[in-house]
């Protein structure tokens, strides 16, 4: 890719316009092209026809391509694969799919904080819209790994440490932010073995620990403490930024189209109350189309990696084994083919049809990596879009949302997507100012 600067490579260009960058890149180098993240984390770019495929394609895998997050995932669904993958994932599936949502303490969690963050968001005067829905993402993933709501501030702290292991120093040194990490994730991990040996006392329970404790593999054998950990710490990075931010640009499209807010208040309100399974959010396809849209056009995974174990070939080029590679759900998204107007935020595009397709559904991954959580994101903004037009409307009755954003609304790229962090929004003045 063109206009690599020293030491940060092409980082600066992506975190202000990745979409456009990686456009411009396959235009000028063709489908294949090297991209430098910074620092040497250099990724070989597939964007020719047949990379979706890629994702399903074995001898491409997760082990040692995600070093960087080694500290937080450990050995976990994100960083196995073949058989060991496969055993972990056929634990963790049942309580994420539907029926598990559905049957679980999940759904009525799911309900409620949605319920509690929308009734919130409508007191305020302005609401910072991203950073309300990085609590409401984290306080739900970490409300279903059983931590008490009174605890709750605690834990984002630690969790906040941990998370300070991204930032690209690898220094061990007092005070260092890899310190700093490095504590907080021994934190949550003793924490995490806290709430494990109180689900492990109580006789009966259906919680997601009380369902990891009790599952076991094809072996008859239950998941290790340390399996636990790495994995409930991995449900708590995978399940965070990326439904925040896809919550987040579903609110700042509701604050820019006032017909659009209106049908989906009118919607929620129509509806017999939130949502706290799938069939119940079936009740709102307006709801659902906006979550669609807005993970399509705004999918924190802009880029998937992996590592070739073996030589592969794409777009008529030999790619040797041990590179590594990326594929771009944030193309797929825009595929002129499927999508007329691609950068256009058009919710109604997924009104009134099939379920998507595994290509429509690609910002969640394909192949044995799919998206653990994607019904339950799903779930989650649902509710919380139903929740939040209901608030509304009982606060301040046919009143539209205003937006706040001194800067231009367009999505900033690192460390992971997000919206412009000043945007606000206010559910109680009486006027827009967009
Ligand atoms: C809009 C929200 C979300 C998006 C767009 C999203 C996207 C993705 C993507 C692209 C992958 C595949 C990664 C890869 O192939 O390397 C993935 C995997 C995963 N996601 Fe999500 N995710 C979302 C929400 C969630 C939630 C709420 C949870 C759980 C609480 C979750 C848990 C996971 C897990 C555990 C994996 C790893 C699955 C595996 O490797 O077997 N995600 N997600």
């Amino acid at each position: 890719m063109p206009d690599e600067l020293p030491v940060v490579g092409h980082a600066l260009a992506l975190h202000l316009d990745a979409v456009g960058a990686l456009r411009r890149a396959r235009e000028q180098c063709g489908p294949l092209f090297w991209v430098h993240l910074g620092f040497g984390a250099r990724f070989l770019f597939c964007t020719g026809s047949g990379s979706f495929e890629l994702m399903k394609d074995p001898r491409l895998v997760t082990d040692g391509a995600r070093s960087t997050l080694e500290y937080l995932i450990g050995r976990s669904l994100l960083s196995l694969d073949g058989a060991a993958h496969r055993r972990i994932r056929g634990v963790l599936n049942p309580p994420f799919a539907p029926r598990g949502l559905s049957e679980s303490v999940t759904g009525d969690l799911i309900r409620q904080v949605a319920t509690d963050r929308a009734e919130r968001l409508v007191q305020q005067d302005q609401a910072a819209i991203h950073e309300e829905m990085k609590e409401m993402a984290l306080d739900l993933v970490l409300r279903i790994a059983g931590v008490g709501t009174q605890d709750l501030p605690e834990w984002r702290h630690q969790y906040s440490e941990a998370m300070l292991g991204l930032v690209p120093l690898p220094w061990d040194l007092p005070y260092s932010p890899r310190r700093r990490a490095l504590r907080g994730v021994a934190w949550l991990n003793k924490q995490i073995s806290a709430l494990l040996e109180r689900a492990r006392a109580e006789t009966k329970g259906n919680s997601l620990l009380h369902v990891l404790l009790q599952a076991r593999d094809e072996n008859g054998r239950a998941l290790d403490e340390a399996e636990l950990l790495d994995n409930i710490r991995t449900l708590f990075l995978a399940g965070h930024e990326t439904t925040a931010t896809t919550a987040a640009w579903a609110v700042l499209h509701l604050c820019l189209d006032p017909g659009l807010w209106q049908r989906m208040v009118d919607e929620a309100c129509r509806g017999s109350g939130v949502p706290r399974s799938p069939a119940e959010a079936k009740q709102f396809p307006l709801a659902e189309a906006i979550f669609r849209e807005s993970v399509r056009l705004y999918g924190p995974a802009w880029f998937i990696n992996r590592r070739t174990t073996a030589v592969i070939e794409h777009a008529g080029h030999p790619i040797p084994a041990n590179t590594t590679v990326a594929v771009t759900p944030s193309l797929w998204a825009r595929d002129p083919d499927l999508y007329p107007e691609p950068d256009v935020f058009r919710p109604e595009r997924w009104l009134g049809r099939p379920s998507p397709t595994p290509y429509e559904i690609s910002q969640f991954g394909a192949g044995a990596h799919f998206c653990l959580g994607y019904h339950l994101a799903w779930l989650e903004v649902v509710a919380f879009l139903v929740a939040l037009g209901r608030s509304a409307q009982k606060q301040a009755p046919g009143q539209r949302p205003r937006l706040f954003c001194p800067e231009a609304l367009r999505p900033r790229f690192f460390p992971t997507p997000h919206p412009p962090t000043v945007a606000r929004v206010s559910f109680r003045a009486t006027a827009a100012i967009r």
